[in-house]
């Protein structure tokens, strides 16, 4: 993709991605990969916000060059450290050795810890004011919207907010870099949750602090550092953000995520079973195999349902090892207050229940229902396990969190 005009002067210069398997190393972006956007304004004094990885270097150093020569950059602003933001940083310096980055204090230490770079920076102050001739732009720190040294930028002519990781999402730019052109909008709704579960969601209350703290500026255009553009329905991104950085200590959606894990099937009946009764029960469920679906993929659905059913067998005296991972990641991210249940086959003694209580109980999971059975399950087993599922289903649809 060249570079995008997005109001005069004001461009889209970023870099799509579909050849990182792993974003941040851990999560898989290999189907449909992530965009890097990255914005230049071009003024009597040049600005780029934001820049790329360093992953197809060319292509973004090109883009620039279609605007601008490289060497006429004044500024970089560094909303947020992280490498995906900042990788080609040392090698545009190189290109453009007399520009100043622009950064909050706690950026400017970072950017001697990565990169060595203690030269040409000049420190923000939180609601300070850059005139670039015509154009001004205005900061706002937005601490750990992702890391604790974000900040966001405001551009005062367009009302264009470049606002970093808030308010992205997965999912390389599809030919188009704006909303109102996407014709799979829904895709990039379902990416920008599955990113914000992976990414932002431990810090939904900084996440609230930053729309808060921004609410009374005049945005009109949300210009994000991944995913799509929002020209048409800014207000559209802002509230999902707002409503998933709510289930972090608010109410969340009735429903049912279903986890389980099976070594020879007898498990897995049993979760057959559980989830018809479930659904009789009248909740919606998402079933997730432990063993072959990546924690990416399960968060979301953790994140935004009230109520988890776990279904896990007895592994070595202890929780069969995906399901045991999943439920630390599900720790790690603060997945807390669930109504939660558990069934499992054991063949010779128990352990598995054990492991998930010392798991779920600093998370405040309600575990309300537990069903364990020895070796396979039996016809009267599997019918008890769909009245398992019924009842714990009127429990969730009538579960207040607290
Ligand atoms: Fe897109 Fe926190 O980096």
């Amino acid at each position: 993709m060249p570079a995008v005009e997005i109001k005069p002067d004001i461009y889209w210069i970023g870099v799509n991605d579909r050849t990182t398997d792993l974003f941040e190393g851990f999560w898989p972006i290999s189907r449909d990969g992530v965009s890097y956007n990255s914005y230049l304004i071009k003024d009597k004094e040049n600005a780029i916000i934001d820049l790329s990885k360093a992953i197809k270097t060319d292509i973004f150093f090109d883009h620039i060059a279609e605007v601008i020569d490289i060497s006429q950059i004044n500024y970089v602003i560094i909303n947020h450290m992280e490498p995906d933001h900042t990788g080609v940083l040392r090698t545009l310096r190189k290109l453009a050795p007399d520009l100043t980055i622009l950064c909050t204090e706690k950026a400017k230490t970072m950017l001697k810890d990565f990169y060595a770079i203690t030269t040409n920076i000049e420190v923000i102050r939180d609601g300070q004011c850059l005139s670039l001739g015509r154009k001004e732009l205005k900061f706002f720190e937005t601490p750990f919207v992702h890391w604790p040294e974000t900040m966001v930028t405001f551009e005062t002519s367009q009302n264009i907010l470049f606002s970093c990781d808030a308010f992205g999402g997965y999912g390389a730019l599809r030919g188009t870099i704006f909303d109102d052109q996407c014709n799979d909008l829904d895709f990039y709704i379902k990416e920008s949750l599955r990113y914000y579960v992976n990414i932002v969601a431990k810090f939904s209350r900084p996440t609230l602090n930053a729309i808060e703290k921004l609410k009374r500026v005049p945005v009109e255009i949300i210009a994000p550092a991944h995913g799509l553009i929002w020209r048409k329905q800014p207000g559209l991104i802002v509230e999902l953000y707002k409503k998933w950085a709510g289930y972090a200590t608010g109410e969340a959606e009735k429903g049912v995520t279903l986890i389980y894990g099976s070594m020879y099937g007898n498990t897995e009946m049993m979760m057959n079973s559980v989830a018809l009764g479930l659904s009789h029960g009248g909740i919606p469920v998402d079933i997730f195999d432990a063993a072959r679906t990546h924690p990416s993929y399960i968060l979301p659905s953790l994140w935004t349902k009230s109520a988890v059913v776990i279904g896990a067998p007895t592994y070595e005296v202890g929780l069969f090892p995906p399901v045991a991972q999943i439920l630390e990641m599900a720790a790690l991210k603060r997945v807390i207050n669930k109504k939660a249940a558990m069934f499992g086959s054991f063949g010779w003694s128990g352990g598995a229940l054990r492991a998930i209580k010392n798991i779920i109980e600093p998370l405040k999971w309600d575990l309300a229902d537990i069903f364990e059975f020895q070796g396979g399950p039996t016809l009267k087993d599997l019918k008890k396990g769909h009245e398992f599922g019924v009842e714990f289903a009127k429990k969730v649809l009538s579960f207040k969190k607290s």
